[in-house]
C-alpha cells in the first residue's frame, strides 16, 4: 500500500527556470525569460527586490555608479522614473527597485524570505532541483544563480569579541532603531562602506573611534542634485549612453577614454590633465585617466602624488593626514576598489574624530567595554560597527551547496582555483548560468548594463539550445581552463597582481589568492561570449 506522503508532489513548484536572487540580475533576468516563454521564478532569501540596496541600510549608503547608468535600460522603466541625485542613495534605490516591479509586474514571480540551501543536478531527469529555509523545494530545466557577490558579511575573528556587551553591526544588517545620540562608536574598516557611515555619522552628537589599517584612495563625487527637467532631458541621449557602455566601455561606463599616453606628456601638461578631471568628480578621474597607470609603476605613482597632495590639503591634523594619505605611496592606486567621497577627509580631520592606526597598534582584543590595542591602550565603545567587508564573490555561491552532475560540491570542485567559462558556466553543471560570479567583469563594471550583458548571453543561448533542439548543454573542462588561465594571464600584467584586495581573496584569512574577476575588460570577455555561441565546440551537448 502507498502511504500519503508518497503520492505528493516531490517538489511544491516545478518551472522551466529557476533564479536565485532579487537584485537587479535577478529581476532582469526574469523579465527576459519571461518575455522568452519560459515559466520562471525567483528564489530571494530577503524580503523584497533590490539585492545589495535592499539589506544595505546604513547611514550614508549611495551607489559610486553615475546617473543615469545605475539602472536597466528598459524603456518602460526608465521612461517614468528619475532619479534625483548623481549618485542616488539607498532609499532612491530602493525606489527605483519598487518602480521595477510595479513596471514589470516582477511580484507574482518571485518567492521572498527563502533561502536557498542545496542545489543539484539529476542527470537522468536533466532537471534541476532545489531546497530551501523555508521548506520550499523546486525544480527547474534551468538554474540562473543571480546570486550577488557582496552578500556574505565577513567579520574578523577578533580575540574576545563575545565578551563585548554593546551591539556589533555590520553595515548589511544595520538596525532600524539604532539610536547613536551621545553614544560611544567604534568603526573597524574604511573601504566603501565604512567611509560612507564616517562621513555620515560624523556630523551627528556622538563620539567616533575610527579604526584603520588600509586606507582607502578616495576620489571626490562631486555630487549634486538633477533637477527633473534635466533627468528629462537626459533621457533623449539614453540609447548612446547605455550602447556605449553596454559595448564601448570596459567597464560599463560611459566616460571618455584617455586619447594620449603618459609618455607624449610633460609633467605639466600630465597634472592639468588630472586636475580637470578631478574636478569634474567620479571615477572619471581613473576612468578617463592616462591609460598607463594601471601597468606602469611610474605613472602610477604620479596618479598617486597627485591623489595625495590634493587630499592633504583638505586635512588640517598631520597624525591623521598621514595615515589616511601618507606621502610615502602605500598601494599602487586604483588597484583596489577606490571608492567616492563628500567629505571623508574632513569628517576624519575633526579633533571629536579619533583615528587608530591598526599598521603600527593592531586590535589586541576587545573587552566588555571597548577594543583594546597592542600598546596596552583602551578604547572605550558603546556600540562597534565592523565594516569589514564579505566573503565576496565565491562565499555566498558556496553557501548555496550546489552541487554538479556527479554531486561534487562547487567548493569542492573550486579548491584548486575557480573554474568557468566566462564566469558564467561551470564544467560539470549542465544548463546552469552564473550571473555577477567570479572570472566576470563582475565587481570591476557598473552593475546594471554588465549584468544586461550577462541575461542577454543566457538568453542568445537558450534560444541556441532550443533551434538546435537540445535537453542539456554543459561547458568542456578545456574551455573552463582555458579562460581561467586567460584570466589569470591578464591579471598578471596590471598593478592589482601586487595589492592584496578582496578582489583576489586577500581578506579572508585561508581564502585561495587567485583573481576573482575578469580583470580584461567588458569588451574582450563580451567579444569571447560572442564567439563561444557561433557553434558548440566548447560545450558537451545532449539531444
Ligand atoms: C554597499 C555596496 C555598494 C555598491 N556600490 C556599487 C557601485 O557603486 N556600482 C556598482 O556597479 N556596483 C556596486 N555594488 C555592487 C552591487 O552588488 C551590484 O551593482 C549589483 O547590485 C549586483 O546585482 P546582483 O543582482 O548581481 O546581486 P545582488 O544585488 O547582490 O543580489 C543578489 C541577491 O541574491 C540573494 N541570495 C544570495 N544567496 C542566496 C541564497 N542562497 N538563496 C536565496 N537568495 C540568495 C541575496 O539575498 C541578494 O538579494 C555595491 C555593493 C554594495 C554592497
Ligand atoms: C510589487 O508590486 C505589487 C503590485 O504589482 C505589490 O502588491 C507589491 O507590494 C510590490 N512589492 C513587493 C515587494 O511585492
Ligand atoms: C512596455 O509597456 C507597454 C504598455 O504596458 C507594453 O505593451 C510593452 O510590451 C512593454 N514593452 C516591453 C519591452 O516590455
Ligand atoms: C520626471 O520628470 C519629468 C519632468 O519634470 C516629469 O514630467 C515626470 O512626471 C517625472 N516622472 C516621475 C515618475 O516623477
Ligand atoms: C549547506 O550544507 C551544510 C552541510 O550539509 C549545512 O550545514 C549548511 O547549513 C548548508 N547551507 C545552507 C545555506 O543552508
Ligand atoms: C577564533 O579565534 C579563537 C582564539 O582567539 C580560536 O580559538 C578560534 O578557533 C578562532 N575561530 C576561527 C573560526 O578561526
Ligand atoms: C564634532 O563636532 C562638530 C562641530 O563641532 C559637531 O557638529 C559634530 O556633531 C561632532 N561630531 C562628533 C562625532 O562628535
Amino acid at each position: 500500500m502507498t502511504s500519503p506522503e508518497s503520492v505528493l508532489p516531490l517538489y511544491d513548484l516545478v518551472v522551466d527556470v529557476i533564479i536565485v536572487g532579487a537584485g537587479f540580475g535577478g529581476c532582469y533576468a526574469l523579465h527576459e525569460m519571461r518575455r522568452q516563454g519560459y515559466t520562471a521564478k525567483i528564489l530571494e532569501a530577503g524580503g523584497d527586490f533590490g539585492g545589495v540596496w535592499h539589506f544595505n541600510r546604513y547611514p550614508g549608503v549611495r551607489v559610486d555608479s553615475e546617473t543615469p547608468l545605475y539602472q536597466l535600460s528598459l524603456s518602460n522603466v526608465t521612461d517614468s522614473f528619475n532619479f534625483t541625485e548623481r549618485f542616488p542613495d539607498g532609499e532612491e534605490l530602493r525606489r527605483y527597485f519598487d518602480h521595477l516591479n510595479d513596471t514589470l509586474d516582477l511580484r507574482k514571480d518571485a518567492i521572498f524570505n527563502t533561502k536557498v540551501s542545496g542545489v543539484h543536478y539529476d542527470q537522468v531527469k536533466t532537471t534541476w532541483s532545489f531546497s530551501t529555509d523555508s521548506g520550499l523545494c523546486a525544480t527547474s530545466r534551468y538554474a540562473i544563480f543571480a546570486s550577488g557577490s557582496t552578500n556574505k558579511a565577513f567579520i574578523p575573528n577578533f580575540s574576545g569579541i563575545e565578551r563585548f556587551t554593546g551591539p556589533i553591526i555590520h553595515p548589511s544588517v544595520w538596525p532600524e532603531d539604532l539610536d547613536i545620540t551621545g553614544k560611544k562608536i567604534g568603526i573597524i574598516g574604511q573601504g566603501a562602506s565604512g567611509i560612507q557611515i564616517l562621513q555620515t555619522l560624523a556630523k551627528q552628537d556622538c563620539k567616533i573611534t575610527v579604526f584603520i589599517r588600509n586606507p582607502c584612495t578616495a576620489i571626490p563625487m562631486g555630487q549634486r542634485v538633477i533637477p527633473t527637467k534635466e533627468s528629462e532631458g537626459l533621457k533623449n541621449l539614453y540609447d548612446t549612453i547605455f550602447t556605449r557602455a553596454k559595448y564601448g566601455s570596459p567597464v560599463g561606463t560611459a566616460y571618455n577614454r584617455c586619447k594620449v599616453s603618459y609618455h607624449d606628456l610633460s609633467e605639466e601638461e600630465r597634472n592639468k590633465l588630472y586636475e580637470k578631471l578631478w574636478k569634474r568628480g567620479g571615477y572619471a578621474f581613473l576612468s578617463s585617466n592616462l591609460p598607463e597607470y594601471i601597468v606602469n609603476k611610474q605613472a602610477n605613482a604620479d596618479v598617486y602624488d597627485f591623489w595625495v597632495n590634493k587630499v592633504r590639503a583638505r586635512m588640517a591634523d598631520p597624525v591623521k593626514r598621514d595615515i589616511v594619505a601618507p606621502l610615502q605611496q602605500f598601494q599602487w592606486i586604483g588597484t583596489k576598489r577606490p571608492s567616492l567621497e563628500m567629505d571623508y577627509y574632513e569628517m576624519i580631520d575633526r579633533p571629536n574624530v579619533s583615528l587608530v592606526n591598526l599598521k603600527s597598534t593592531p586590535i589586541k582584543e576587545f573587552t566588555n567595554g571597548g577594543i583594546t590595542t597592542v600598546d596596552g591602550k583602551a578604547h572605550k565603545l558603546d556600540i562597534v560597527i565592523v565594516a569589514t567587508g564579505y566573503d565576496s564573490v565565491t562565499g555566498s555561491l558556496y553557501d548555496m551547496n550546489i552541487t554538479d552532475k556527479e554531486g561534487v560540491s562547487l567548493r569542492k570542485k573550486w579548491q584548486d582555483g575557480i573554474k568557468t567559462y566566462l564566469g558564467m558556466m561551470v564544467p560539470g553543471l549542465p544548463n546552469a548560468f552564473f550571473l555577477y560570479g567570479p572570472q566576470a567583469p563582475t565587481s570591476l563594471a557598473n552593475g546594471p548594463p554588465f549584468l544586461e550583458l550577462q541575461v542577454e548571453w543566457v538568453t542568445a543561448f537558450l534560444k541556441k539550445m532550443k533551434s538546435d533542439k537540445l535537453k542539456a548543454v554543459e561547458v568542456s573542462n578545456e574551455a573552463a581552463e582555458e579562460w581561467g588561465q586567460a584570466s589569470l594571464k591578464v591579471f598578471n600584467i596590471l598593478l592589482n597582481r601586487e595589492t592584496p584586495s578582496w578582489w583576489n581573496g586577500a581578506n579572508i584569512p585561508g581564502k585561495r589568492r587567485e583573481p576573482l574577476i575578469w580583470h580584461g575588460g567588458i569588451p574582450a570577455w563580451w567579444q569571447e561570449c560572442s564567439n563561444a555561441l557561433a557553434d558548440w565546440s566548447k560545450f558537451t551537448v545532449s539531444k
